[in-house]
């Protein structure tokens, strides 16, 4: 059987994906590789990788995710539109025209010679962003037909796009272009609060329960919905083509806020411009959604790019169409292309009349190392380890957590999309009440207001939470069952809009029995697995919940702040040695820190935090 590698490189977030007629046999992140966060170079590392692990001499086809030519035309059109004063984005903008020849059929094959020593010449096809975004969400659904949104900060040209999925065919219904754009919206608020464009996106989110949306009218000033559900960005306040400063100073005045430090506090005001900016995006995206659903009479949807990893917008479309009948694929954002380039030019070939659909196996289609190599690597450094059967680990695991430890958990193939799900996480007891605290400082060393998100058997979701949705990839939120406001935090006033936000008594002022997954509102991200599901994660929660009744554990990514998720067994060594982690299962060995003493000298590291 043939096969089609999809790639992405060359913005954000490099990825590539192998793909046959029937089956996604590998998808992975480049940056996991080099340990550059979103590293945008040519997939090397990850290729080579494919290489070792797949026969690679019927590969036929290449497919890059989008066009380069018209996307440099529309990077050429915003440096027109740049004012003087912002001479930093230049040399970026002329930087495109370089990376426009590294995207080259020429180019590309070469780069395969050299780090495949593939000597052929293979055909390189090009799709388009949005219909990679469209097709990854899509051919991985199990829907026969769905409207498909599209949206993120920009393409080629396109920030929003609707789609129609029938069988094998995706047709586009809509379109908006840049510079007016959800995802430029979202992210100069991100930058506004002071937190990091492509990372702080996820902090807005998790910042917003902390408020209350008193700025929703103001910002109605900043992106307006129009009367055909389409929509503006105000230039007076948003400033799109600007790679440094998306918003401008007439945005802070209006808001009462100026740009914060990363030193400086979170103050209540910060909270409530996040929850106001996230409000007016559901408000005005779901107008567009309901009108194109009532118009060509669908009832599923399917969601990609950027914003399809909005979890509470996802639960308000999920809720819109009901739950069985939405879809948002784990790798919504731009590494998710490289696979849906690949899937867009195998699903439209034309001798296949059947509809094609690709499981996406749970999104777990990356690198995967074996014991013999893990062991290599342990003994290499001199570790104290012991090699258990995987149901041994499980019960140990689960009694060890019981008992209070936070442990590393390295298992089978790494997962695709930017959360783990349960191969590289760290696991911990939800019962902890300031756990939130404790591992966001002890552990991923980033900010103490973040929430965690909880996997939970599926089977017994609704014994805790509100909602009966499942959802593997951790895309929707859910309710806590029994949630409970305590007077202290009904007392505690929030209308001082100059206060800094005191996390420990917010965390105070209710109360939850899985009180560290549990956000202030009561929400919880909730990652459900299937009790067959065979992997190691499987085996934990079902000795956990054997000992405690309780099927869920907190589950949160293998890394620390600013670092990409743990890739070798090297890195997840590193992790666990300069972390507050009092374990680590890697492959089917345990890994106890209390007997690898001089462990954190070894595996000494220099963090550094976005
Ligand atoms: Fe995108």
């Amino acid at each position: 059987m043939t096969s089609t590698l999809g790639l992405a490189y060359g913005y954000h977030d490099s990825a590539i994906a192998l793909v046959d007629e029937n089956e996604i046999l590998y998808a992975a992140h480049e940056e996991r590789f080099t340990r550059i966060k979103f590293d945008n170079s040519f997939p090397v590392s990850a290729l080579k990788d494919l290489g070792k692990t797949f026969d690679l001499k019927k590969l036929k086809n290449v497919v890059y995710y989008e066009k380069p030519f018209k996307k440099f035309e529309r990077q050429i059109n915003s440096l027109i539109q740049l004012p003087l004063r912002d001479l930093f984005s230049f040399p970026e903008n002329v930087a495109s025209l370089r990376k426009l020849f590294q995207t080259s059929d020429k180019y590309i094959n070469k780069q395969l010679k050299n780090t495949l020593e593939i000597e052929k010449q293979l055909p390189v096809y090009y799709s388009s962003h949005h219909r990679s975004h469209a097709a990854a969400s899509f051919y991985t659904s199990e829907f026969e037909s769905s409207l498909i949104l599209v949206a993120d900060a920009v393409g080629e040209f396109e920030s929003t796009s609707l789609w129609i999925g029938k069988g094998n065919i995706l047709t586009q219904i809509y379109s908006q272009n840049f510079p007016n754009s959800y995802g430029i919206f979202y992210s100069a608020i991100t930058s506004l609060l002071g937190f990091k464009v492509n990372t702080g996106e996820f902090k807005l989110m998790g910042l917003a329960p902390y408020g209350e949306p008193t700025y929703l009218e103001t910002l109605q000033n900043v992106m307006t919905l129009n009367d055909d559900n389409s929509m503006t960005l105000n230039p007076k306040y948003i400033n799109p083509f600007s790679s440094h400063r998306l918003f401008t100073k007439k945005l802070e005045t209006l808001l009462g806020s100026k740009m914060r430090k990363d030193s400086e506090a979170l103050l209540q005001k910060h909270a409530d411009i996040a929850i106001s900016s996230q409000k007016i995006l559901e408000n005005q995206i779901i107008a567009l959604v309901s009108r194109a659903l009532e118009n060509f009479k669908l009832d599923k949807l399917c969601v990609s790019g950027g914003v399809g990893l909005n979890c509470v917008l996802n639960t308000k479309f999920s809720k819109l169409v009901g739950h069985k009948n939405f879809y948002s694929f784990s790798a919504s954002g731009d590494a998710g292309t490289a696979l849906g380039g690949a899937l867009a030019f195998l699903a439209n070939d034309k001798s296949n009349k059947s509809s094609k659909r690709w499981s996406h196996k749970g999104s777990i289609l990356g690198k995967c190392w074996t014991n013999d190599e893990i062991e290599q690597v342990l003994n290499k450094f001199d570790l104290h380890y012991k090699r258990m059967s995987q149901n041994e680990i499980g019960f140990k695991v689960a009694q060890l957590i019981n008992e209070g430890a936070i442990i590393g958990l390295f298992h089978g193939k790494e997962e695709f999309g930017p959360r783990a799900l349960g191969n590289r996480s760290i696991i911990a007891d939800a019962r902890t009440k300031f756990g939130q605290i404790l591992i966001n400082e002890q552990i991923k060393f980033r900010e103490s207001f973040r929430p965690f998100a909880p996997i939970c058997l599926e089977d017994r979701i609704k014994d805790y939470f509100v909602e009966d949705i499942s959802d593997p990839f951790m895309l929707r939120i859910n309710f806590v069952r029994d949630f409970k406001t305590l007077d202290i935090h009904k007392n505690n006033s929030l209308t001082d809009k100059n206060k800094a936000i005191l996390i420990k008594q917010r965390l105070e002022g209710f109360d939850s029995y899985i009180h560290s997954i549990t956000h202030v509102d009561g929400s919880s991200r909730v990652q459900s697995i299937k009790r067959d599901d065979p992997r190691m994660i499987t085996k934990i929660l079902i000795e956990f919940e054997r000992l405690t009744d309780l099927p869920i554990l907190i589950n949160t990514s293998f890394n620390v702040r600013g670092e990409p998720i743990v890739n070798s067994p090297f890195d997840a060594l590193q992790c666990f040695a300069t972390t507050g982690l009092s374990h680590l299962v890697i492959g089917d060995f345990m890994v106890d820190k209390m007997k690898n003493a001089d462990m954190k000298n070894i595996f000494k590291v220099q963090l550094k935090y976005d």
